[in-house]
């Protein structure tokens, strides 16, 4: 019988496809909608301590091989998302789901994880360090000292289930920098990429930049940032204590992306882009495509095949 089943730091999930934070789950019409789908978890938008509105508009564009946006944290703030999921998994006892986190300082993240501590909620928190788009604000996950104190804070006392969201890295020094990091804390998972920060688009018929915050630098999605994404969740997986999931994100249009990223080492897949593109019946989709290949190769679970791309030596 095959299966798309997944575990996570020892919680189940029926199918290894969600959305990846940010796209369509800023709204609980959002978050309900991703409920009904055949996504096997849902992410929350990430959230600051009160609500934002994020940079001004025009803040996104598309590519034709991905997207590109600088939305600047827009958010209904911690306590939307935090009532959100406890009343889920009041309705939907034993479903773990995910509600991210995107302080724009140490103490803003620490104040969000006790009011998160001290609540009713039994999921897991995705805690980004890795958001490339609030002026100011470098992305901590670049910053290797910095990333070591923040998780040596939050474990001080954070009790329940946490991961982290990544920048994605392009050096085989940071791959071996931040996994030995990483490997210093209780970690559930490690979510990688987020968006390629501060790319550059331009528009060739205006002479201008795309979008307006930051002059016009923004974080690359989609088809084009794949290979970097699977090299990141390949590079950590390698790297990380087996017990620390790895999470993919980056490019996935199609079940044979998502099968690339299983074999590079994701227990989980994410979908950004193409999820904001085709929205909730994407992951039914999905989960059809990479279902018809595992039966053609001979796989009936992931775990037959993940981590296990072969190199040619
Ligand atoms: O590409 C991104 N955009 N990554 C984030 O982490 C945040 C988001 C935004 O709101 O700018």
């Amino acid at each position: 019988m095959l299966t798309l089943e997944t575990t996570i730091a020892g919680r189940h999930f029926d199918r290894c496809l969600m959305n990846a934070a940010g796209v369509r789950c800023q709204s609980s019409r959002d978050l309900d909608a991703l409920v009904q789908s055949r996504a096997g978890a849902y992410v929350t938008k990430s959230a600051t301590p009160a609500p934002r509105p994020g940079n001004p508009s025009p803040r996104m564009a598309t590519m034709p091989h991905g997207s590109f946006n600088s939305m600047g944290l827009p958010n209904n703030g911690l306590a939307y998302y935090l009532d959100y999921v406890i009343a889920d998994e009041q309705k939907r006892p034993g479903k773990t789901n995910f509600l991210s986190l995107a302080g724009t300082s140490l103490d803003d993240n620490l104040a969000m994880l006790h009011e998160i501590n001290d609540s009713a909620y039994q999921g897991f928190v995705e805690l980004n360090l890795s958001c490339p788009n609030v002026p100011g604000h470098p992305q901590t996950g670049y910053d290797f000292e910095a990333t070591r104190q923040t998780l040596e804070a939050v474990f001080d006392f954070y009790q329940k289930p946490l991961g982290v969201k990544l920048p994605p890295y392009f050096d085989m020094a940071h791959f071996d920098a931040i996994a030995g990091i990483l490997n210093q804390f209780p970690l559930s998972f490690v979510t990688t990429i987020n968006s390629v920060g501060n790319g550059l688009l331009v528009n060739f018929e205006t002479e201008t930049v795309a979008i307006k915050p930051k002059g016009g630098f923004g974080g690359i999605g989609g088809a084009s940032i794949k290979p970097t994404a699977l090299a990141n969740v390949r590079a950590l997986a390698q790297r990380l204590n087996p017990d620390i999931a790895v999470i993919g994100v980056g490019g996935i249009m199609s079940g044979r992306d998502a099968f690339e990223h299983i074999l590079c080492g994701a227990s989980m897949l994410q979908i950004g882009t193409q999820f904001g593109y085709e929205g909730p019946a994407i992951f039914a989709r999905i989960a059809k495509e990479l279902g018809d290949i595992m039966l053609l190769k001979g796989y009936t679970s992931i775990e037959d095949f993940r981590g296990k791309l072969k190199t040619l030596d």
